[in-house]
C-alpha cells in the first residue's frame, strides 16, 4: 500500500516584495540578491495568517483531486510559523473547510516539514489507519524575519501549499529517507517567545532568525545528494529514472551544485524561487502545485521529492506521478 496525489493548490499573499524595495530598507541590492541567491521577488503577508492560507491551498487540492471536504479522514499542516500555539493550524484548516470528519494535527521540521508530513501521512495509509490525508506547509515567516538583517531578510516568503494524497495499491510514494542532526540546531532558529512569569521575570529571547548561511548552503549542497541517491536506493532506481527533481527552493546556487553532485541536468530541476523566495515548508508543494497546473506533471512520471532545514532535517522522497 502506498499514497498518491491525487490533487494540489497553493495560495500566495497578494502583497509582492522585489529586491529594489529592500534596497531601500537594509545595505544590499538586487543584482547582490539575485547573484548570490537567484531569488528576485517574495510574497509577504499584510494580514493573512498560517491557518487562512493553508486552508485556501487544502480548498484548491480538494478541488483539483475533485473530492468533498467531509471525505478527508487526516489533516497534517506542517508550519514552523503558526500565529498562535494552539489551536493548531490543521485544526483552523478543519474548521475553515469543513472537514468535521477528520482527524488534524501539526508537525514542525522547518524547510523540511512537508515532507516529513507527507512521509507521515503515508505511514498512517500504509498502517490501515487512514485512507487518505490534506498534507500542507504553510507559513508566514515574514513576521519571524528581522527585516534590519540583509543577511535573512532577503531570503524569505509567505505562502502556502498542499496535497490531497489517498491510498494506492501501485505506484505513488516507493521510498522515503528522513534524518535530524539536533547537535546542529544553532546553525539556524529563532522565533521565540519571551518567557515570562513570577518566577522567571523577564529572560531574553531570540524572536527572530538567525542563521550560519554558508554552513547551511555546504550543509544543503552535501547531504541532499546523499539523501537523494539514499531513497532512490531503497526505490531500487538511479538518477538517470528520473523525470524532474523537486527539491526545496532555498537558493539557486544550492541547487545548482545539488545538480552537479549527481551529474544531472539543471533543466530536471524546476524552480520557482526568483518569484516566491524560501517559503520554508511551502515550498515544495507550491511547486508541485505550480507544475501540476502547468501541466507539466504526467501520471507514470517519476518526481524525487528533497528538503533540508532548520534542526537541522533533511530528507527525500520519490513517487510515481
Ligand atoms: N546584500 C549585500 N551584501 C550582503 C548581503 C546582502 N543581502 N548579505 C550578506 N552580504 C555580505 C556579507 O556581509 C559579506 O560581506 P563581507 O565579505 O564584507 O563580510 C558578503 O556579502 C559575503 O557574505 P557571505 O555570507 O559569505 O555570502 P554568501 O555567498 O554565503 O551568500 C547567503 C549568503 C545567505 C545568500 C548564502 O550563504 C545562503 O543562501 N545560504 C543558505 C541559506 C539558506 O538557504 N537558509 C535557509 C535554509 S532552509
Amino acid at each position: 500500500m502506498s499514497i498518491h496525489i491525487m490533487g494540489t493548490g497553493s495560495a500566495l499573499p497578494g502583497r509582492v516584495v522585489e529586491n529594489r524595495e529592500l534596497e531601500g530598507m537594509v545595505d544590499t541590492s538586487d543584482e547582490w540578491i539575485r547573484e548570490r541567491t537567484g531569488i528576485g521577488s517574495r510574497h509577504v503577508s499584510t494580514g493573512q495568517t498560517v491557518a487562512e492560507l493553508a486552508a485556501d491551498a487544502c480548498q484548491r487540492a480538494l478541488e483539483d483531486a475533485g473530492k468533498q471536504a467531509e471525505e478527508v479522514e487526516l489533516i497534517l499542516a506542517a508550519t514552523c510559523s503558526p500565529e498562535e500555539a494552539a489551536p493548531c493550524v490543521a485544526c483552523q484548516v478543519q474548521s475553515r473547510i469543513g472537514a468535521g470528519n477528520a482527524v488534524a494535527f501539526d508537525l514542525n521540521a522547518a524547510c523540511a516539514g512537508f515532507l516529513f508530513a507527507l512521509h507521515t501521512a503515508w505511514a498512517y495509509v500504509e498502517a490501515g489507519i487512514y485512507r487518505n490525508a490534506l498534507v500542507v506547509g504553510s507559513e508566514v515567516l515574514s513576521k519571524l524575519v528581522d527585516w534590519e538583517d540583509r543577511s535573512t531578510c532577503i531570503l524569505f516568503g509567505d505562502g502556502a501549499g498542499a496535497v490531497y494524497v489517498e491510498n494506492c495499491q501501485e505506484g505513488g510514494l516507493l521510498s522515503f529517507v528522513q534524518h535530524a542532526d539536533g547537535k546542529k540546531g544553532g546553525v539556524l532558529g529563532g522565533g521565540a517567545r519571551l518567557l515570562s512569569n513570577p518566577w522567571a521575570g523577564q529572560q531574553e529571547c531570540q524572536p527572530f532568525f538567525r542563521m550560519d548561511g554558508r554552513e547551511v548552503f555546504s550543509f544543503a549542497v552535501r547531504q541532499v545528494p546523499l539523501n537523494v541517491e539514499e531513497a532512490l536506493g531503497k526505490a531500487g532506481l538511479g538518477i538517470p529514472d528520473v523525470d524532474l527533481f523537486v527539491l526545496h527552493q532555498a537558493n539557486r546556487r544550492i541547487i545548482e551544485g545539488i545538480a552537479k553532485r549527481l551529474g544531472a541536468d539543471l533543466s530536471r530541476f524546476p524552480m520557482n524561487l526568483e518569484r516566491v523566495g524560501n517559503t520554508s515548508s511551502a515550498a515544495i508543494p507550491l511547486l508541485l502545485d505550480e507544475l501540476n497546473r502547468q501541466g507539466r506533471l504526467k501520471r507514470g512520471m517519476r518526481l524525487v521529492l528533497s528538503g533540508f532545514g532548520a534542526g537541522l532535517t533533511c530528507g527525500a522522497c520519490v513517487m510515481e506521478w
